[in-house]
């Protein structure tokens, strides 16, 4: 039985993972560890699932064995394309819902995803151990909500281990077995991949028809390429096993000893060289960057240091792109493009402390498509690229489906924030539960601007959101430029709606003011348009002796205090004559 585990996040995906895994004994009860599926250090201080992973493990019910397949898939919209393919991949899926909780976005989102795959979908209401669980109440809102019938259902405690050999018993009646012809031509999705520093580039695939044997030489489809399969293994987070072949209705981990995993690439199809397939599996597009942002060493020394971590990050997640980008302020650096918000902060978080790089990562951007006057047309994925306006004949934006749930007493609230992001409604539903689902049109850009943080800081936390791509639309927008010091700093444009150029430009320079440290000279800080200033702040002079405090002649003392100083200035960037720090690159994220 395949099955992936879908939920909002925190519902508790990696848990009840966990609470299968131990039941079927697939690692001891020495080596278990809570969430053990999630593998990197981000994953487990943040107890957030990034990458989708997998386990093969054997279930006895009434004497029968069976294959169990999980694949622990993450929860959090920027990671929506790997739910898809481990969803592919998969005939059934558990659908975990918080008993404490009920339905949220994100639970809405990743259901569609199993209802268009045409899975079979066990409803699994989790958590039932608290006080505050209302479990026939999820019940019914799956049912009026999503449309599931829950009269059989799992009901069950991950965290203390009550209902998972009845869901498991479940899990076995209703997911049905894999089909698929063992003798047709091999047929193999690649749904994750990932870089070992020992075996290279690896691909988890399903397969859907024949088989993989060690030795085979395959074809993949994308890459056009011919590879010898190395090696053969059953997926387990502690230790994968070693096989001779995977069978049709099987997952399993192939090693073709590539060094690049852009040749690996996900939902891809690999087929027998000399006997294909007829087609590859249906659906296959790369994963898509949605958000950019230049990232730049703080010492202009440490650019190919930079190239390296990067190069070394992308060995493990192809879903990061970039390329070399010169700023006239931040000297070189790259553009580089991230499936959403949470990915973008992980990898920067990553760099600093997996790589020991200090970086400047400017405020986040979509790409924008203009149409030009001599009818061309280009994408942006910078501010500073704009063409000059007599040149732009139109301005084309992302626009997204927002769906967020919210408690009815925030709804006021919620509909004003979407409004002010310009945001258009399209439905707005009534739960069972006193909730209220919402579903609006909104510009990518107003999302990527703080968007996640005013949602939860105007419903107090209870607010739950996700979204999808729809299209692109022209949008009356323009670039606002700042001056430090009378100077145009590229990296610090950004591009705003005309109607909240004016708002945008002075509280953007009043948190500049804020956040640039007084300098031994006055700085003057605008925001302009085009040629026009349209808000201007003034920072006053300051003469900081550090060393005033020591009197005396403690030397090592005024070393000590002098040190201190130096660190602090690591973290700021020289900009013409004044020292900025990172957080002023990125002050559009923080506006009140
Ligand atoms: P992401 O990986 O971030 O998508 O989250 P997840 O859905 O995998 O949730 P996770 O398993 O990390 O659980 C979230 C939190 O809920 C953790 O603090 C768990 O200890 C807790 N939790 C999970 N299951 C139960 C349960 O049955 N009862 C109680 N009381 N807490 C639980």
């Amino acid at each position: 039985r395949n099955f992936s585990i879908i939920a909002h996040i925190d519902h508790g995906k990696s848990t009840l993972a966990d609470c299968i895994i131990s039941l079927c004994h697939g690692i001891s009860d020495r080596e278990m560890k809570s969430q053990i599926m999630d593998t990197m250090d981000i994953e487990r201080e943040r107890g957030i699932t990034i990458k989708a992973q997998s386990v093969r493990l054997t279930y006895d019910k009434d004497g029968e064995i069976y294959i169990l397949n999980i694949i622990d898939t993450p929860g959090h919209v920027d990671f929506s394309y790997e739910v898809a393919k481990s969803i592919a991949s998969s005939e059934g899926a558990l659908l975990v819902v918080d008993a404490t909780q009920g339905i949220e976005a994100q639970t809405l989102a990743n259901v569609y995803t199993a209802l268009d795959a045409d899975v079979e979908i066990l409803p699994v209401v989790n958590k039932i151990d608290l006080p505050s669980a209302d479990p026939d109440k999820v019940l019914e809102e799956i049912e009026d909500i999503i449309g599931i019938d829950c009269t059989e259902n799992s009901l069950v405690s991950a965290k203390n281990a009550i209902g998972i050999k009845e869901l498991c018993d479940n899990i076995v009646d209703k997911v049905p077995p894999p089909t698929g012809d063992i003798n047709a031509p091999t047929k193999a999705m690649i749904y994750d991949s990932w870089f070992d520093n020992y075996l290279g580039a690896l691909a988890l695939v399903r397969v859907f028809d024949g088989s993989l044997a060690v030795g085979q030489t395959v074809y993949v489809y994308s890459s056009k390429k011919e590879y010898k399969i190395l090696g053969l293994m059953y997926p387990n987070p502690l230790k994968h096993t070693d096989t001779k072949n995977i069978f049709a209705g099987e997952i399993g981990i192939v090693s073709l000893g590539v060094k690049e995993i852009s040749e690996i690439m996900v939902g891809d199809t690999i087929t027998d060289a000399k006997k294909r397939c007829d087609k590859p599996v249906e659906g296959f597009a790369p994963a898509k960057s949605f958000v950019f942002a230049g990232i730049y060493p703080i010492l202009t020394d440490e650019f190919e240091n930079l190239r390296d971590a990067i190069n070394k990050l992308i060995l493990n997640d192809s879903s990061i792109s970039y390329e070399p980008e010169s700023s006239m302020a931040l000297g070189n650096g790259f553009r580089v493009g991230f499936l959403g918000m949470l990915h973008m902060e992980v990898v920067v978080e990553r760099i600093e402390r997996e790589f020991n790089i200090d970086i400047i990562a400017t405020a986040p951007t979509v790409v924008y498509t203009i149409n030009l006057t001599d009818g061309t047309s280009i994408d942006i994925q910078n501010p500073s690229e704009m063409p000059l306006i007599q040149k732009i004949d139109k301005i084309l934006e992302p626009y997204v489906l927002a769906t967020i749930i919210t408690p009815n007493e925030y709804l006021g609230n919620m509909i004003k924030l979407l409004t002010d992001r310009r945001g258009i409604q399209k439905d707005m539903k009534h739960m069972p539960d006193n909730r209220v689902l919402l579903e609006y049109e909104v510009p990518m850009n107003e999302i990527v601007i703080d968007f996640y943080d005013k949602l939860k800081s105007c419903t107090k936390g209870y607010a739950s959101f996700d979204y999808d791509f729809i299209d692109y639309r022209e949008g009356n927008l323009k670039k606002l430029d700042l001056l430090i010091s009378g100077e145009k700093v590229d990296s610090l444009s950004v591009i705003v709606s005309e109607e909240k150029c004016y708002s945008v430009g002075s509280a953007l320079v009043k948190k500049m003011k804020e956040l640039i440290p007084r300098q031994l000279f006055e700085v003057t800080i605008q925001a302009s348009l085009g040629a026009k200033i349209i808000a201007s702040e003034r920072i006053s002079a300051m003469r900081k002796n550090v060393t005033a405090k020591c009197y005396g002649g403690d030397i090592s003392r005024k070393r000590k205090l002098l040190d201190k100083q130096k660190r602090g200035k690591k973290r700021m960037k020289p900009i013409g004559r004044v020292d900025i720090p990172q957080e002023a690159f990125t002050a559009i994220l923080k506006l009140d």
